[in-house]
């Protein structure tokens, strides 16, 4: 809390009007400072190509230009060294940074904000900061899924059970379940990436919301910052945080494929399951069990989730009664932003770490992907090809050899020519073919399918799009 000894005076670059200053539990709500300095070097960014467009359409003089330009430099390795003093009277990174100018530079200071906004400002710094935030987000998703291809390139061929409601299904290769991650993830960096196309769109030069008289050249200054173009409709551009939005829906998306997939190590590195081995880098011990290691890190990654989830909602909710344009509601934007892309980025990273590390025990997963009669429908298909079977009644005929499979306590593959012809009498020794998980595998050669040999392409068509 302040002091209270704020309201003595007003504040220096809004107080003309103001007869005495804020309350110091007004300055404590209004002042965003603690949390949007992480946006000095966007902010600093943008005021440089501002100068220097208002200079060369002689808004402001070259010498002032030059005057602001060396301040804001200088200002700029102060805050990268730690001697900037941060003052929460002056509530934001924009306003800090635009008082410390004028006690550089004096009067050329005060052109800077000609032809601008804090609201034009605050629009341009967070978008390119979010910007930034996914063209990072972009990389560390190739990384995770180059980390993936490899495994699967090893594991195009190693036979595990495949699962419905966690109960085995039909088996799979770990090549096929690893590719679906890709996918996944895939997926997601495509959102990432027509995101960044989106908001490819500079801010400055809409000024508080009805853009500005003065002569300025937004695409100048659009060009300067990197974007594609300016932005089309000034009150929109101040008034609309959807790009934030699209971050927190893209994060949380990425997030919750993120957890599923921390879960499933979680349950495979469990000794019931014992299909991988995490490294040690990546698992902690037990203060008391000695012979425990356990999956932390993908415990976290799991429950980052639910910080990234609750930050979309809270944004979501901060916007949806906010009239056009401006509001100050949406200071709220920033820290479930810098929150989200902290964890997101810490979970890739995790992840990948994780993944990259990963031993695959295939001699348990092959154990596993023969227990459970996983090759049930193979035998039904086969009665189907081979016996001419309805799939209705072949799916009942199956039945009845997995009960009795079951009642003798051995897999379908163990059961006799006899006792299977005894329950259809089509059945031949070829049968015997299908009922290995091998050979199961093998036979699901459709467009997408687990056999090795379709495996192998989807990963050659990811190699070259990562
Ligand atoms: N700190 C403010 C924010 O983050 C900057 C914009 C202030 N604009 C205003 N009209 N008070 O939203």
């Amino acid at each position: 809390m302040a002091d209270g000894t704020d309201q003595k005076s007003s504040n220096q670059m809004w107080g003309g009007r103001f007869a005495s200053g804020p309350s110091a539990i007004m300055e404590e709500i209004n002042a965003s400072i603690g949390f949007d300095k992480k946006l000095y070097a966007q902010d600093i960014r943008g005021s440089m190509a501002h100068a220097a467009m208002l200079a060369s359409k002689g808004i402001i003089s070259p010498e002032d230009k030059d005057k602001i330009t060396e301040g804001l430099n200088t200002i700029l390795s102060e805050i990268e060294s730690g001697s900037f003093e941060f003052s929460r009277k002056l509530e934001d990174i924009h306003m800090n940074i635009e008082a410390r100018l004028a006690t550089l530079i004096g009067p050329a200071a005060g052109r800077l904000h000609t032809a601008r906004s804090r609201n034009d400002q605050v629009a341009l710094d967070f978008r390119l900061w979010v910007k930034e935030e996914l063209q990072k987000t972009e990389g560390m998703l190739t990384a995770l899924i180059a980390a993936f291809l490899d495994h699967a390139e090893e594991n195009a061929d190693t036979v595990m059970p495949g699962f419905t409601h966690l109960q085995t299904a039909q088996p799979v290769t770990f090549g096929h379940h690893c590719m679906a991650y890709v996918e996944m993830f895939g997926r997601d960096r495509a959102r990432v990436r027509h995101a960044i196309e989106h908001m490819d769109e500079s801010p400055i030069g809409a000024a508080a919301l009805a853009g500005t008289g003065y002569p300025i050249d937004r695409h100048m200054t659009a060009k300067a910052l990197g974007f594609r173009e300016p932005t089309r409709n000034s009150i929109d551009t101040v008034s609309d945080r959807d790009f934030a939005l699209e971050f927190l829906s893209i994060a949380s998306i990425c997030a919750t494929h993120l957890s599923r997939l921390a879960e499933e190590i979680v349950i495979w590195s469990t000794p019931q399951f014992g299909f991988i081995r995490l490294s040690d880098a990546f698992s902690t011990g037990s203060s008391i069990m000695p012979q425990k290691k356990n999956p932390d890190a993908a415990e976290l990654v799991r429950a980052k989730t639910g910080r990234i989830n609750g930050s979309l909602i809270a944004l979501l909710t901060v916007m949806k009664g906010l009239p056009l344009a401006y509001s100050k509601d949406m200071q709220e934007d920033k820290e479930q932003v810098f929150d989200s892309a902290e964890s997101l980025e810490l979970a890739i990273a995790a992840m990948t770490g994780m993944i990259r590390d990963l031993e695959v025990r295939k001699d348990r997963m092959r154990a596993a992907a023969g227990s459970g009669y996983s090759t049930a429908t193979d035998l039904a298909d086969w009665l189907v090809r081979e016996a001419g079977l309805p799939f209705r009644d072949a799916h009942h005929v199956t039945g009845n050899a997995v009960a009795l499979a079951e009642k003798k306590g051995c897999d379908l593959a163990d059961l006799s020519l006899e006792e299977l012809q005894a329950i259809h009498p089509g059945i031949t020794n070829s049968v015997f073919d299908v009922l290995s998980v091998e050979a199961s595998v093998a036979s699901r050669t459709s467009f997408g399918g687990t056999a090795p040999s379709e495996v192998r392409k989807q990963i050659a068509w990811w190699r070259g799009r990562n």
